[in-house]
Formats: C-alpha cells, structure tokens, sequence
C-alpha cells in the first residue's frame, strides 16, 4: 500500500468514527440527552427547532450536518440546572421566578447557562472540542436588555454575557438562529409576522452590536443564512405567517433584544 493511499484510509476512519459519535450524541436514547428532555422540557423543544433549523442552513452551506445539529441540540443543555428561571420552560399560571430577583441576580443565573453548559459537555467526553467551543459563543457579548432596562440604572456592561463573540460561521449560525427562533416563537402565541422582517431585523441587530464582528464571512454567507433561514421559518411556523404590510410594520417596531432570548 502507498503511503499517500495509507494516509487517506486513515482520514476516512477518523471521519467515520466522528460520524458515528455524532450520531450517538443525537440518538433520543443517549442518556445526556433523555436528562436534558426530562428536566427541561421547554429548552429541550426550543432546541429541537434549532437542530431542525441548522440543518437545512448547514446543507446548504455545505457544513457538517451532524455537527451543526448537536451544536444546537446541546446548546442551551446548563439551563437543566435553574430550568425555571427560563421562559421556555414555564407553564401556564406559573409564577415568573425573577419577579422576585434583582436584576442583577437575574443576571447571574441566566448568563451561567453557557459556562453550565461547556462544563457538562467537557465533562462527557464525546463531544468534540471544536462543538463545545462553538457553543461557548452562543451569546457572544450580548445584552439582557430586559434586565438591563429593569434595573433602572448602572452600566450597561454589566448585563452583557461575559463570553466569547462567535469566531466562525458555525457560531454566527447558531447565534443568529437562535435569536430568531425565540422571536418568532414569542410573536407566534399572540401574532401573525413575516418571518424575513425578524430574520432582518436580528441580524442588523447583531451586526449594529458587534457581535459577528469576529466571524470571517463570504459576502454570500450571510446571503444563504438569511435565505436557507427563511426557508425553515416557513416550515416551522407555517399557520403564523404573515405577509401583510401593515403588520410588518407594526413588528418592526417590536424591541427584538426586548428580553424575548435568553
Ligand atoms: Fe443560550
Ligand atoms: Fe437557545
């Protein structure tokens, strides 16, 4: 055997056994996964929607599908120590936890979600780094504007995440995805919206706040995100769309860092 033929042999046993640990990791039965869904059902759901939504972005971008979707099916996996203490997991009538908090307590257990989360995924160690390293990035250094407004005061650098900016399309994904599915899935309970105004108006958002500004991008990039993004959008919330001009409007109004993600 050549050494050139030996070498790529090599690589493709290394894919595969990448491949297959991947799945694993997606597999309903994988023990971290059957926790996540029984202590957090709500983030497990929104997580769920993201895996499907990063799917048809990655394919068209021609990223590693598998990859991309236990990035975001694992993302948010730290808010299973305080699911409570977010919106998602609340069910009807249920007292908001935070009405009792300062917002600067607030602060801390939401924002501990991400260090959560890459201490539980470094700690089985299926996952690649490169994945734990993407999710650590997931909120970059934005604001809770919610909490922030709330206190009525103070410096507005104190209720930022303190973590990573996205540093690779991987991230940027997530974080835009992320960011937009929330939205819509707060409009959708009380609203019909056009997905392409939120999709829009997240990202210029994002890029005003400088938090993409890490991420080396193609000029298309952005283009296929925004485009592959609405495509899923449409599938996932199909009954609430809304093209209307008036309501366009009327969403472009809405606050999208108003507190809705988390
Ligand atoms: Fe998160
Ligand atoms: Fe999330």
């Amino acid at each position: 055997m050549t050494e050139e033929r030996a070498v790529s042999i090599n690589l493709e046993d290394k894919e595969s056994k990448e491949s297959k640990d991947l799945q694993l990791l997606l597999d309903p039965s994988y023990p971290l996964l059957q926790r996540f869904r029984d202590k957090c059902p709500g983030t497990y759901h929104h997580s769920q929607t993201i895996s499907g939504i990063v799917e048809g972005i990655a394919l068209s971008l021609n990223l590693n599908v598998l990859k991309m979707k236990v990035i975001a099916t694992y993302h948010d996996i730290g808010k299973t120590f305080n699911p409570k203490y977010f919106t998602e997991n609340h069910i009807e009538d249920d007292e908001d936890p935070h009405l009792k908090l300062l917002p600067s307590m607030s602060y801390n257990i939401i924002t501990r979600h991400v260090s959560d989360s890459v201490m539980i995924l470094i700690n089985d160690h299926k996952f690649p780094r490169d994945v734990i390293e993407v999710i650590s990035q997931h909120h970059g250094t934005s604001i809770l504007q919610y909490f922030f407004d709330k206190s009525g005061k103070g410096v507005e650098d104190t209720f930022r995440y303190k973590t990573t900016k996205p540093t690779g399309l991987e991230a940027a994904i997530l974080m835009i995805v992320d960011r937009v599915e929330a939205t819509c899935r707060s409009l959708s309970s009380s609203n019909k919206f056009d997905p392409a105004c939120v999709i829009d108006k997240t990202i210029n958002l994002l890029l005003d706040d400088g938090q993409l500004d890490e991420v080396v991008m193609k000029l298309g990039n952005l283009k296929a995100i925004k485009n592959a993004l609405l495509k899923e959008l449409e599938g996932v919330f199909s009954k609430r769309v809304d093209y209307d001009k008036a309501k366009i409007e009327v969403i472009s109004e809405i606050d999208l860092d108003g507190g809705i993600d988390e």
